[in-house]
């Protein structure tokens, strides 16, 4: 079915008051509502954009400068990094990481579920284009599940006759009242490499701040992360399965003015922290084998 044909994705797979299609500029985006909670997903990369459960601010950080046009991914939201993280290993012309966040995902199913979730459901396989940037046979389904919290779930079914090894993320960028006052605890103790550090093996020791620009991939971390924000007044828990690495990435000043599609003060107003696979964390996934991770995003007050 073609994915950019809204009217026919309406009729097909709208459901009244809770999935509707339309267009977001140049990109289609399902516009998704449950459990009082609304938010957006974008056809193309089956990006998350927006999330924000009924009575608080978005939880997503999404650029009011980001670009709603196909080939490009928004700056914001959940962008799906796969089957490679960062740079392409080996070929510095191939799309910084991986193609499925700026490929056009096709829809499966949407669904109201218990307590009247919203949940819709995409998938992605290889075609030329994909086998032009990587030479392998895969199935991936996306599914979102929009609630009080949100669920997102990526599943890699390796359909090759090759084992492939895979880096990738669920690249959240989480809104924040102010950066260098929130604190992001669940890292203490892991080692990490600092990418503004020319890749350097470092400890952490207690809780994550922010000042200054941080790229980091923290390895063999298991666990939820929570953003605590003091002014906004809630904490964010980062839940995940599936993940062994956590990327925390905020571009600060000189980095984010660079980037044409970043709010000028945007870097003080989000951190990305990331559910990843990456570096000494990448994973080999055999023949007719399954990967699975999965994210879920819940606020906490008081
Ligand atoms: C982070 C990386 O995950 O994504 C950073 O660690 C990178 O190095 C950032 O700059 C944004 O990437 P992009 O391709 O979306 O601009």
């Amino acid at each position: 079915m073609d994915v950019y044909d809204g009217q026919s994705l309406n009729q097909r797979f709208g459901i009244d008051g809770h999935i509707a299609f339309a267009q977001r500029g140049g990109l289609l985006v399902a516009e998704m509502r449950g459990a009082g909670a609304v938010a957006t997903v974008a056809l193309q990369g089956g990006q998350v954009l927006e999330f924000q459960p009924s009575g608080e601010e978005p939880v997503l950080f999404l650029s009011s400068r980001s670009h709603f046009e196909i080939g490009k991914a928004p700056r914001g939201g959940i962008p799906i990094c796969w089957p490679w993280f960062g740079p392409h290993p080996s070929d510095p012309s191939l799309p910084q990481h991986g193609f499925a966040r700026i490929m056009p995902w096709s829809v499966v199913e949407t669904r109201v579920l218990e307590g009247g979730r919203a949940m819709l459901r995409l998938a992605l396989h290889d075609d030329e284009t994909t086998r032009q940037a990587w030479p392998y046979a895969f199935s991936l389904e996306y599914t979102v599940t929009v609630g009080p919290e949100l669920e997102v779930e990526l599943l890699h079914r390796n359909t090759d006759q090759a084992t492939v090894t895979i880096t990738n993320t669920l690249h959240t960028y989480l809104s924040v009242g102010a950066v260098e006052r929130c604190v992001i605890h669940g890292l203490d103790g892991c080692d990490y490499l600092d990418k503004v550090d020319a890749f350097a093996r470092k400890t952490q020791h207690g809780p994550v701040t922010i000042s200054g620009e941080t790229d980091r991939i923290y390895l063999g971390t298991t666990t939820p992360c929570v953003v605590e924000d003091p002014v906004i007044g809630r904490s964010i828990s980062v839940w995940k399965e599936g993940s062994r690495s956590t990327v925390v990435w905020n571009p600060w000043i000189e980095k984010a003015q660079a980037m044409e599609d970043f709010d000028p003060l945007g870097y003080l107003r989000m951190v990305c922290v990331e559910s990843a696979n990456a570096a000494d964390d990448a994973m080999t996934v055999a023949p007719g084998a399954e990967h699975r991770l999965r994210v879920r995003l819940s606020l906490q007050h008081g």
